[in-house]
């Protein structure tokens, strides 16, 4: 700890009503920074004083050209979202007490891999371009009032609960690669209306081929990241893996990460193992531009000796997975349904 983070009382003393405390704000003004900078501010914090008050305090008193995003104060608009302490969190539900009880210190720097556009607001317009392309309605052929049986709350897998305030958006290492990408939070919202028993069935299989296109739902690494920092439990990466595996039971898998699926679970249904020898023919298919592309790679393995051998035998017991993965169920194929997104809509 800097000496100018040092707190002139209540150090180690969790009780005492009010304590000193500094708190680093990156700051970044556009117009006159050439990058952003760390700027100290010491306040007097009570306890259950959240990091949303603080700001506004400082605002108010210390320094009126702070800027950050804030509505509702009840952890329900998501306008307030931002990095404390290295995590995305919402200021309005994240204590300073306890952050500072935690890690010693309170660093507040607006959300990862978005341009920011003053001090803490960052520039929500892709995250609000992706959350568009999804289509984020429903395209049903009931009346959208309508509720068919057996539909409820757990139907959506709490992907409903979405405040959208980007948190996941900001922690996604897919993200960080690729701009591109449509995200957790764009997914998840997809997810809810592919779980909808209210959509029809073809824009549904439309809405699947749509999301496994390039920097769609094949693109998350599975990081987890984005369900470690969701401040409602969406578990956007849950609703990322339910929707591959709705593509897949529709007959959706000409993509990489289809087949990497398919082929991981066939290899385990003949060898009750991974063959990582085979693995690679498996994912590229009869692509032999894509078997080109990863030539020399192989050829470089092999010379290293890194090349797993093809052969090798099942493992003792496997007629146990295979019965394990038949009671899985067998996928179906419609891929034959496969109409546009946005004709529907227009239907609609
Ligand atoms: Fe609305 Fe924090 S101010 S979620």
């Amino acid at each position: 700890m800097s000496e100018s983070h040092a707190i002139p009382q209540g150090v180690g003393n969790t009780v005492a009503a009010h304590v000193r405390l500094a708190i680093t704000i990156q700051k970044y003004n556009p117009e006159i920074d050439t990058h952003p900078h760390d700027e100290i501010y010491h306040l007097e914090v009570p306890r259950g004083l959240t990091i949303l008050d603080a700001l506004i305090r400082i605002k108010n008193e210390q320094d009126g050209r702070l800027t950050f995003r804030y509505s509702c104060r009840s952890a329900i608009c998501g306008s307030c979202a931002m990095t404390v302490n290295g995590a995305e969190q919402l200021a309005c539900r994240t204590s300073v007490r306890q952050e500072w009880e935690r890690y010693g210190d309170i660093r507040i720097a607006p959300l990862k891999n978005l341009d920011v556009i003053k001090d803490l607001a960052v520039d929500m317009r892709s995250f609000w371009e992706k959350t568009q392309a999804i289509v984020p309605w429903l395209l049903a052929e009931t009346s959208p009032g309508a509720h068919p049986s057996g539909m409820n709350t757990y139907t959506f897998h709490n992907v409903d609960a979405c405040i959208m305030c980007g948190a996941c958006v900001a922690a996604c290492t897919s993200h960080e690669a690729d701009r591109r990408f449509l995200g957790p939070a764009a997914l998840a919202k997809a997810y809810r209306f592919v779980a909808d028993a209210r959509e029809a069935e073809d824009a549904r299989t439309a809405r699947l081929a749509a999301l496994q296109e390039p920097s769609g739902m094949w693109d998350c690494t599975r990081c987890n990241f984005c369900v470690q920092v969701c401040p409602k439990d969406v578990q956007p990466m849950e609703a990322i893996i339910r929707l591959r595996r709705a593509a897949i039971d529709r007959g959706l898998t000409h993509t990489e990460g289809a087949r990497h699926v398919i082929g991981f679970r066939d290899l385990i249904a003949k060898y009750g193992r991974l063959n990582e020898g085979i693995m690679p023919l498996k994912v590229i298919g009869l692509n032999l531009r894509r078997f080109l592309d990863i030539l020399p790679l192989g050829v470089r393995m092999l010379l290293k000796g890194k090349v797993p051998s093809p052969l090798h035998p099942s493992i003792k017991g496997v007629e146990r997975v295979r019965a394990i993965l038949e009671r899985s169920g067998p996928r179906s194929d419609v891929s034959h349904l496969r109409p546009n997104v946005v004709d529907h809509a227009n239907r609609g």
